[in-house]
């Protein structure tokens, strides 16, 4: 047998771990497996002018402790086909062809095809006209509905949890409001548990409307209280009064998010007078070592996806439930996004802590 691994999308800390995982298990079966570069792209691959690799346990020994990723990834390209929620896009009858030729010319049994929603949603689409594929789920986001969790979730906590401690000792030496803006498309996982282990005072998320009104009345009862710091913690996707905040417009792909924080900071600042700073900690959630969870994580979910092709369950993705692996279908996993309900116990618990989300 020889399998095919690539990743897509924005890279996650992980996603090399992944790949170790099913370099392992493939070479436990006596299967190869090639390794395409830059997402999607590898399968253009041309004799040549090849973009790809075979991989073996020794050139990934260790693999699972490195950020980034050894094959390298693109968000946009030739495959890009989700261009927003419930949008989507067409590849191309030429790119479709010359994919099947690469398939062909390299004699693949299946594709691993490690990535979030936008690249499932090609993973399917590749299925469809006949190739073989397994899906790993990614995303820092953790907003995969069909996964309890996804790798790069944990480590991107880690960051936010440890930069919002550092935050807090200069923010008490000079009696100063932090506002730190983090990552969080469509769903606050990253601002909520990051905001409750690094001890934020407000959390702001995508999925709980917020008026500043509530939001400067909880500061003030905090400062009155003799509270000399203040933290703030917002999702890049929250929106203030409906307001989605944009950096620009991509030409492809999904719009780029960011700038909320510096927004809310000068808000909070005009209407408290305490002196405000902003700091965006963008992707530095995304870079770096991944923690001991996602390096787990990955390598189950590499090994698990191997086994999947084994049994031949093609169009379905690895998946963890209750601490188990399982299959999904893809069709199924690209279907709901995993939000964060803000009913849930762990909205609950920040509560209870005092916690303002501005409602
Ligand atoms: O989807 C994951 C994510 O990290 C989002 O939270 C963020 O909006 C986006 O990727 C940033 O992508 P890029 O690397 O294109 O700036």
């Amino acid at each position: 047998m020889i399998i095919g691994v690539l990743n897509s999308g924005g890279d996650c800390p992980g996603l090399n771990a992944v790949i170790e995982g099913v370099v392992g298990a493939a070479t436990r079966r006596g299967w190869k497996v090639i390794g395409f570069y830059d997402g999607f792209e590898g399968l253009l691959s041309e004799e040549g002018n090849d973009k790809f690799e075979y991989l073996t346990p020794a050139k990934c020994r260790g693999l699972r402790a490195k950020g980034g990723t050894i094959l390298g990834t693109v968000n946009k390209g030739n495959f890009a086909i989700k261009v927003g929620v419930g949008q989507k896009g067409e590849i191309e009858p030429a790119v479709l062809e010359k994919t099947k030729q690469t398939v062909k010319r390299l004699g693949l049994d299946a594709l691993i095809v490690v990535g979030g929603d936008g690249s499932q949603s090609t993973a399917l689409l590749l299925s469809e006209i006949g190739l073989p594929v397994v899906g790993v789920p990614k995303t820092i986001d953790n907003d995969l509905g069909a996964t309890d969790v996804t790798f790069g979730f944990n480590s991107a906590v880690e960051v936010v949890s440890e930069s919002l401690d550092r935050l807090e000792t200069t923010a008490n030496a000079h009696q100063r409001m932090m506002v730190v803006e983090v990552m969080g498309r469509h769903a606050g996982w990253i601002a909520l548990q990051g905001g409750i282990a690094g001890s934020a005072d407000v959390i702001l998320l995508p999925e709980i409307p917020f008026t500043l009104e509530n939001v400067v009345k909880s500061i003030e009862e905090r400062k009155a209280a003799g509270q000399r710091e203040i933290l703030v913690v917002v999702s890049e996707g929250a929106r203030l009064a409906d307001e989605l905040i944009l950096l620009d417009e991509k030409t492809q792909g999904e719009v780029r998010l960011g700038g909320i924080g510096k927004v809310i900071a000068k808000k909070l600042e005009d209407a408290t007078g305490i002196e405000t700073r902003a700091c965006v900690l963008g992707h530095t959630q995304r870079g770096g070592s991944p923690c001991s969870y996602d390096r787990i994580l990955g390598v189950r979910f590499g090994s698990y996806a191997v086994q999947l092709v084994a049994e031949e369950k093609f169009s379905y993705m690895v998946a963890l439930r209750g601490g188990e692996m399982v299959p999904v279908s893809i069709e199924e996993a690209v279907e709901t996004l995993k939000l964060v309900d803000p009913d849930c116990q762990l909205v609950q618990t920040a509560r209870d802590l005092g916690v303002c989300f501005g409602d």
